[in-house]
């Protein structure tokens, strides 16, 4: 089994991802971190919480991190998941509360206990890895790779071209790529690829098992455009996509490239600019290359491979 980490903002397709991380045999989920972004940190928490308690993994300890971006406000996507971040499902609360240490403390931790290389999943603004790697980069050594769900090679979401994780800090996103570990960047370009068929959608909202029931009262709540399947739309998997290529890293086609973060005020602020030319341009010439990170970017998902993946376990 592979040790993993998820530092997350639940989140309707954050749930997605802990549904599937805390299920797939091939996982040891190690611990959950929360930071602000689709919601306030206080409810990631409680949403973090209540998730693992309905999928069984009441036991996984919860970290609280960072309550906003390490140089802009807080600002959530209410819009995309509700008012509580979970798409207004009337959730129950959860029994428990998170860890008595805070969450950089508790990556840290679990990170250096771990008997083998952890891969870290961050599924949202990168704050908390940032804060991490800033307070404690020891840890690098037993990261195996950070495979995250962020950025763009083409077009964004929250800005024409800036992804919302990346967007939301771009100072933390920058500090990530510029770890010195492997990295896999899994962007918009793949995220919003994968998407369960509607008929599937509404097999899992009816099934017996909370979990998977669960999973498809979510997976109503982030309907494809356009619709897959005629006016049944479906739902995306989202998040839980990077999770799938920790465990089936054949599932994406990767290339390793030069990837930056644009971090000057303005319209392009919070871009992953990718360098996909294959010879070096006028910039190059005139000022030299630059030594820049390789990420290994996914361009490519094999779509129905990360849906029965994902389905299968999470289906049961
Ligand atoms: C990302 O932002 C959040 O809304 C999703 O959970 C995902 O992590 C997509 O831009
Ligand atoms: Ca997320």
């Amino acid at each position: 089994t592979v040790p993993v980490i998820i530092d997350c903002d639940t989140g309707v397709d954050d749930a997605l991802a802990l549904l599937f991380a805390v299920r797939h045999p091939g996982i040891d989920l190690r611990a959950v971190t929360c930071v602000a972004g689709n919601t306030d940190v206080d409810g990631v928490v409680r949403n973090t919480l209540t998730v693992l308690e309905i999928a069984g993994a009441g036991d996984v300890p919860v970290g609280r991190g960072a309550e906003r971006p390490l140089i802009e406000p807080a600002r959530s996507a209410r819009h995309v998941h509700g008012a509580d971040g979970m798409g207004d499902l009337g959730l129950p609360a959860p029994a428990r509360l998170p860890a008595d240490v805070d969450a950089v403390t508790l990556l840290r931790r679990e990170i250096l206990a771990s008997p083998r290389p952890v891969t870290l999943v961050p599924t949202a603004p990168l704050t908390n890895i940032a804060l991490l790697l800033r307070t404690h980069p020891e840890v690098t050594r037993n990261i195996e790779r950070i495979v995250f769900m962020g950025g763009a090679v083409a077009t964004g979401n929250a800005t024409p071209v800036a992804e919302f994780n990346v967007w939301h800090d771009p100072e933390a996103a920058a500090v990530l790529l510029t770890a010195g570990v492997p990295i896999t960047m899994y962007g918009l370009d793949v995220f919003e690829r994968v998407v369960v068929p509607g008929p599937r959608v509404r097999r899992l909202r009816e099934s017996a098992e909370p979990g998977a029931r669960l999973a498809g009262a979510l997976l109503s709540h982030r309907p494809a455009t356009p619709a897959a399947d005629g006016d049944d739309p479906g739902g995306g998997i989202g998040d839980a996509g990077a999770v799938c290529a920790v465990v089936d890293p054949a599932g994406i086609t990767t290339r390793a490239l030069p990837v930056e973060v644009s971090l000057a005020p303005g319209p392009a602020r919070g871009q992953t600019v990718v360098d996909r030319r294959s010879r070096p341009g006028e910039a190059e010439i005139h000022e030299g290359t630059r030594e820049q990170a390789l990420v290994d970017v996914a361009l490519d998902v094999d779509v129905d491979r990360f849906v029965r993946l994902w389905l299968d376990t999470v289906a049961g």
